[in-house]
């Protein structure tokens, strides 16, 4: 199917209703995540998240129902409390699908499992992942990698900077880019066409996926967090996650803004240091760490922690045991861009920095 992706005014509805037309008619195998037909737009959800749902839905619901549901999946639960683990600032590690459900909060557990359920991760790794002849341009593990590193990182920083809540910023960190894994679940052909697109002609990949799908994976994300209930500033932080940071306040409210610029902080970071890989291309994130008061220098090491920790954890998540990958040649240009814009000391030396810097701290 031939979209018209250049039609001006449509809606997200508009555009998502032609990706929708029943898997038989695509000749593609029907996948959690988004699913429907032109007449009738609806979102999938596994059975096991749609019983997350209905219980996070229901008030009188306890922590127990929650444990209960979860708890009869043995591979995703233990999944789930690995992936908790990854998160910074928790006064308990939680050792119990009921401990972590508390320290989190029943919508933020209930964000993540769906999160960790739109994976769809086997027992053991993916035959694609193994046997294909030539690198993709990005794969499961890496979009995987990419938000667990993006959430253990973000989460991180926000516990060194004193953040109320940064096992939230770990949530939003791993939610992030859930429209460009819904993507590659459901058009995963015609989604690596927009990641090489953004590759070859060096555009944004947000600018690639319009242009090749027609709507992007910030708007398609948040579409998709509306319709799983997602908490609303999750929404937000999923659609707005693109906006630089210096005019988020214009969109959200200044918290929900705080939050976002730690995940792109993260995002960045893990992009330019190949930690895992979104398919998007590393920025300079040196704004970002002036405004929040760090230097990247004194973040090398946790960064390599990470690193570490995420590649020690792969089986867990039934993926093969292979090394990082070094940064490509995109990504060496961003780091020399950004070495460029720095001084010794890890700050920016932009024009546009005082501007930036007075705009953030009236309204942050
Ligand atoms: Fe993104
Ligand atoms: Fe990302």
């Amino acid at each position: 199917m031939k979209l018209d992706t250049h039609a001006p005014g449509r809606t997200v509805e508009q555009i998502a209703e032609e990706f929708f037309v029943p898997a038989g008619n695509r000749g593609e195998g029907s996948t959690q995540g988004a699913d429907g037909d032109s007449g009738n737009f609806s979102f999938q959800l596994s059975p096991l998240s749609r019983a997350i749902v209905e219980i996070s839905r229901n008030d009188r619901s306890t922590v127990k129902n929650l444990a209960d549901v979860i708890v009869d999946e043995p591979l995703f639960s233990a999944r789930l409390l690995k992936l908790a683990k990854f998160s910074s600032g928790l006064s308990l590690q939680p050792s119990t699908v009921a401990q972590a459900i508390s320290t989190f909060g029943m919508d933020h557990l209930k964000s993540l499992a769906l999160g960790l359920s739109l994976f769809g991760m086997e027992s053991s790794p993916p035959k694609e992942e193994a046997w294909q002849p030539a690198p993709a341009p990005v794969t499961l593990r890496q979009l995987w990698e990419h938000s667990l590193g993006c959430a253990a990182m973000a989460g991180l920083i926000a516990a060194k900077i004193g953040h109320p809540a940064p096992h939230l910023v770990f949530v939003a960190g791993f939610l992030h880019d859930l429209g460009r894994l819904l993507f590659y679940r459901r058009w995963k052909e015609r989604f690596l066409e927009t990641v090489s697109l953004a590759i070859e002609k060096s555009i944004p990949s947000v600018e690639a996926e319009t242009l090749g799908m027609g709507i992007n994976h910030p708007e398609f994300g948040a579409h998709w967090a509306t319709h799983a209930e997602l908490p609303f500033w999750l929404q937000q932080t999923i659609r707005y996650h693109h906006v630089p940071f210096y005019t988020l306040t214009d969109v959200v409210d200044a918290k929900t803004a705080k939050i976002i610029a730690l995940v792109q902080l993260a995002d960045s970071e893990c992009e330019n240091l190949a930690i895992s890989r979104g398919g998007d291309l590393g920025e300079c994130s040196g704004d970002l760490w002036t405004k929040l008061n760090l230097r990247v220098e004194d973040w090398t090491e946790h960064l390599q922690i990470i690193k570490r920790e995420i590649e020690a954890s792969r089986a867990v998540f039934g993926f093969d045991a292979d090394g990082f990958g070094e940064p490509d040649d995109r990504r060496r240009a961003a780091l020399k861009t950004r070495a460029e814009f720095h001084d010794p000391n890890g700050s920016v030396n932009t024009q546009r920095r005082g501007q930036i810097m007075d705009h953030t701290q009236k309204h942050w």
